[in-house]
């Protein structure tokens, strides 16, 4: 964890934001996979790490802004407990680490939490019946504070310099996991194989995934957790692979292969096209970009080097407005990364990614876009373009009369086995410019 300074003062960072009254922060509890017993990896809700830095299952925290106060809320290990765990540090120490000297047990939450306590939206389950007990309402009658929710968001917006450099290790191991694929790639080889020189990596890092593996020769298919085909000669692989590191920063970084070591002529026209979009949009980053028109631009970029390549045809201002970049970039250009991979997106993916005049698109692609605010110092995004031949929505559009205006059918069906290539990098604001996070990763 950071130093207890750290905890305290984004502690009062957040009193000074959000103003008099009691805030409410719940910890995540253990998820059972099958039974109680048997669970999946534990990963603590983000905000209460940002906060609270403790990285354990049982504990809730409310903070007393009138009263300046900070209670932990948890139960010390049983003897029982130690005889399966061993020995655990007690709970009083580990609140002193982060700068909390109040403890009591959980369930006193039901004594101290009152109907005018603020909280953030609960994204599990069991947080949701939890509140929904502790306040007396049903889960559908929840209404998170937005005040609270918004502070959180502005705070954990910004990263520090020593949340950089967690953000650097992550991105660090996550290019390794890359390079661990390339080095074992070649025709004749299963996806899982590849997961496999991923996991052996990562663990080897004594890392954890900050999202499940996307290794697919099926690369189209923009989040596919699929890992049983052959990696045949003459196709791309698309990794999509990132790491956690200890204190819970992602790394989110894709590369897109060729199985046999070299692409064809048609596969590098894409790729090139690709490489050119990312280069072009991360060189223009800096404080003050509206990352709605970086997006715009990579869709800019990508339509007329289509056209060049002779997939498309015709005026494409006019195509792009008519909503063509979605046919072959169905997501967005990036979103804010931190200690989620898609940061805070638990807390409300507009506010994090939307100014309050700003109005989310419903068309293909850019209602995807997770981020399209201006740009600040301090902020951490991915970059992340990617060119898809997706056949059943090539389909879709061509059983629209408009796109025949400035579509090539007949050439752009010989790409419908071609799959898909993305690149992506992290990459963090400065005061005047960008810095790629990490060492780089070949491309
Ligand atoms: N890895 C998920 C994403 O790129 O957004
Ligand atoms: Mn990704
Ligand atoms: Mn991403």
């Amino acid at each position: 964890m950071f130093s207890a300074e750290t905890y305290i003062n984004r502690r009062k960072e957040l009193i000074k934001n959000v103003g008099s009254g009691i805030y409410l922060f719940l910890g995540n509890q253990e998820a059972p996979m099958n039974y109680t017993d048997n669970t999946y990896r534990y990963r603590q809700d983000s905000t209460f790490l940002y906060f609270f830095g403790l990285n354990i299952p049982g504990l809730a925290a409310l903070i007393d802004a009138d009263k300046n106060e900070v209670t932990l809320f948890g139960n010390d290990y049983t003897l029982n407990d130690v005889v399966w765990m061993g020995p655990q540090e007690s709970l009083r120490n580990l609140a002193s680490l982060v700068g909390i000297q109040s403890i009591l047990p959980f369930n006193d939450l039901f004594k101290k939490v009152k109907s005018e306590t603020q909280f953030l939206p609960a994204y599990r389950g069991d947080n949701k019946i939890l509140l929904s007990e502790l306040l007396g309402l049903k889960v559908s009658e929840l209404k998170p504070s937005e005040k609270l929710t918004k502070a959180v968001i502005k705070l954990r917006s910004i990263k520090e310099p020593q949340e950089l450099e967690a953000m650097t290790k992550a991105v660090n191991i996550s290019g390794e996991m890359h390079m661990a694929v390339k080095g074992a790639l070649k025709a004749g080889v299963y996806e899982y194989e590849m997961v496999a020189k991923i996991m052996e990596k990562l663990h080897s890092k004594h890392a954890e995934l900050s999202y499940p593996v996307i290794c697919s020769t099926n690369g189209q298919y923009l989040h596919n957790h699929n890992h049983s085909q052959k990696c045949e000669a003459g196709k791309i692989l698309l990794l999509d692979t990132g790491a956690e590191m200890e204190l819970g920063y992602a790394g989110d970084i894709t590369r897109s292969f060729a199985v046999s070591g070299s692409f064809s002529t048609k596969q590098q026209e894409i790729y090139d096209t690709v490489l050119n979009i990312e280069n072009s949009v991360i060189e223009l980053l800096k404080p003050g970009v509206s990352y709605l028109e970086m997006h715009k631009y990579a869709n800019k970029l990508m339509l007329n080097n289509l056209k060049e390549i002779g997939l498309l045809k015709g005026d494409m201002s006019e195509a792009q407005e008519l909503g063509l970049g979605g046919m072959f970039m169905p997501h967005g250009l990036g979103h804010m990364i931190g200690l989620d991979v898609h940061d805070m997106e638990d807390l409300n993916e507009n506010w994090v990614g939307y100014a309050d005049d700003q109005v989310r698109s419903t068309q293909l692609g850019l209602r995807s876009l997770r981020l399209a605010k201006n740009l600040e110092a301090g902020m951490v995004l991915t970059v992340e373009p990617g060119i898809y031949f997706v056949p059943g929505l090539i389909a879709d559009f061509k059983s629209q009369d408009w796109t025949h205006a400035f579509v090539n059918y007949s050439k752009l069906e010989s790409y419908a086995d071609f799959g898909g290539i993305r690149l992506e990098d992290n990459v963090a604001i400065t005061e005047s410019s960008f810095t790629v996070l990490g060492d780089a990763i070949e491309k």
